[in-house]
C-alpha cells in the first residue's frame, strides 16, 4: 500500500472503561459543565435497569435529572428524534445522556444535530458536513458491544416518508465521553450479542479494504478485527463474563474509530437496504452478506485479505494472496455457523424475511447508498445481485 497523499485522522471522544464506570461518572459530566442532562433510551433496557444503574449514581451525586426519554423504536425515526429534541428543550437541559445500542445513540446524535444547530433534521441536515459549530455534550453508554457509534462521525437515521436509512456525517457527531462498562452489556441475550459484534467485525473489515483506508484506520480496523475474532463466541457463550464484555466494548468501539476515517462498503450498503426496506436487524444483515461481500472485493485487494487471513490465523505461506484471502471469507464463513450453533444468528437472507421479488429494490438502493463510492469494486446492478444470491 503506498501513502495516501492527503488524510487526517480524529477521535475527540474522551473514553472511560471500567467494571462500574456507568454508575459513577460525575466527576465528568461536573468537568464538562453539564448539570441537567437528558436521559435518552429504550423500554427493554430501562426494564433491565440499566437506567437504575446509571441514575442512582448520578443521584448520589447531586446530579438533577432533566428527564428520561425511554420511546427509542428499534430503528431510530426522524419523528423520534424530532421528539427527544423538544423533550430537551422544554425541560431546559444542557447536555445528553444516550443509554442504549446504535438506535438510541444514532436517535441522540439527531436530536442534538436539531437542538444544538436548528433547523430541519432532513431538510437542513441530511447529507455531509452541514454544522458549522460544536454542539450540546453529549455522553454515551452503549449497552451492545457493535456500533461503535460513540466514537463515529456519523449517525443513521429512518426516514418513515421515504422507507429509507439516512446517514449523517458531520465531525461534530461523535460524543463527548464514551463510558465503557462491561456491566452495561451482560444481560444483552446471545443472539444479539452475535448480531451486533458482527457488525463489529464488519466494520473493521470494511474499514481495512475500503478505499479511503490509511495506516491510521489500518491500525484500529487490525486490532479491532483481532479482538473480536477472539471474544466474540465466548461474549455469546458466556454472557456474564466480565472479562469477555469488556473486551467486546473495547474491540467495537476501536472499530468504530476505524470506519469512521475509511467509511465502510458494499455490505453496509446492502444492510442499510434490507433495514429500510424490509427492517433486518443491522447486524444480522451484515453478518448474512459478509462473506459473499468480501468474496466480491477480493479480486481487487488480494494482499488486504490476505493480511485479514495472518489476523485470523488461517494463513498459510505457501498459498498465494488470492489463495489466503480466500481462508479468511472461509474463516468468516466457519464463524457463522459457530454463531448459528451458539447464538442461533441467522446465516442466509430466506431466514429473515427476504424474497428474490425484493432484489431489485434492495439492488437500487445498494447503489446510491452513501457507502458505495468506498467500496473497493466498483458497484454494479450484476455485482450486487450476485452477492445477493450467494447470501439468499
Ligand atoms: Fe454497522
Amino acid at each position: 500500500m503506498r501513502l495516501p497523499e492527503f488524510f487526517q485522522f480524529h477521535v475527540p471522544t474522551k473514553i472511560i472503561f471500567g467494571e462500574g464506570v456507568a454508575s459513577d461518572f460525575s466527576v465528568e459530566l461536573e468537568e464538562m459543565g453539564v448539570e441537567k442532562p437528558l436521559i435518552v433510551t429504550d423500554k427493554i433496557i430501562e426494564k433491565l435497569g440499566l437506567v437504575d444503574y446509571v441514575v442512582k449514581g448520578l443521584k448520589e451525586n447531586g446530579t438533577e435529572i432533566g428527564g428520561i426519554f425511554n420511546e427509542v423504536p428499534q430503528d431510530s425515526s426522524v419523528s423520534v428524534v424530532n421528539k427527544i429534541a423538544e423533550l430537551y428543550k422544554k425541560n431546559d437541559c444542557d447536555g445528553f445522556i444516550a443509554i442504549g445500542g446504535g438506535s438510541v445513540i444514532d436517535s441522540v446524535k439527531g436530536a442534538n444535530i436539531v437542538a444544538g444547530a436548528g433547523g430541519d433534521l432532513v431538510k437542513d441536515h441530511s447529507g455531509a458536513q452541514t454544522l458549522i459549530h460544536p454542539l450540546k455534550p453529549l455522553i454515551v453508554i452503549p449497552t451492545t458491544a457493535g456500533t461503535g457509534s460513540e466514537v463515529t462521525t456519523a449517525a443513521v437515521i429512518y426516514n418513515e416518508e421515504t422507507h429509507t436509512k439516512m446517514e449523517f456525517v458531520d465531525r461534530f457527531l461523535p460524543a463527548s465521553l464514551a463510558v465503557l462498562d462491561p456491566n452495561m452489556t451482560k444481560t444483552l441475550p446471545p443472539k444479539i450479542t452475535a448480531a451486533t459484534g458482527m457488525d463489529a467485525l464488519t466494520h473493521a473489515i470494511e474499514a481495512f479494504v475500503d478505499v479511503d483506508a490509511t495506516p491510521l484506520s489500518d491500525m484500529y480496523a487490525e486490532e479491532a478485527m483481532r479482538i473480536i475474532v477472539s471474544h466474540l463466541v465466548n461474549a455469546c457463550k458466556n454472557g456474564e463474563d466480565v472479562e469477555e464484555r469488556g473486551w467486546m466494548m473495547l474491540g467495537a468501539t476501536i472499530a468504530g474509530a476505524a470506519f469512521s476515517h475509511s467509511e465502510c462498503g458494499v455490505v453496509h450498503g446492502i444492510a442499510h437496504s434490507l433495514g429500510g426496506l424490509l427492517r433486518v436487524p443491522h447486524g444480522v444483515a451484515n453478518a448474512i452478506v459478509l462473506p459473499f461481500g468480501m468474496k466480491y472485493n477480493l479480486p481487487v485487494r488480494e494482499e488486504r485479505f490476505s493480511k485479514i487471513a495472518k489476523i485470523f490465523g488461517v494463513y498459510d505461506d505457501n498459498l498465494s494472496p488470492l489463495e489466503n484471502g480466500k481462508r479468511a471469507i472461509q474463516y468468516i464463513k466457519s464463524l457463522k455457523e459457530e454463531l448459528k450453533e451458539v447464538a442461533g444468528l441467522p446465516t442466509k437472507l430466506s431466514e429473515v424475511g427476504v424474497s428474490e421479488k425484493d432484489f431489485p429494490e434492495i439492488i437500487k438502493k445498494t447503489l446510491i447508498d452513501g457507502t458505495s463510492i468506498y467500496n473497493p469494486r466498483e458497484e454494479t446492478e450484476e455485482g450486487v445481485l450476485e452477492i445477493l444470491k450467494n447470501a439468499f
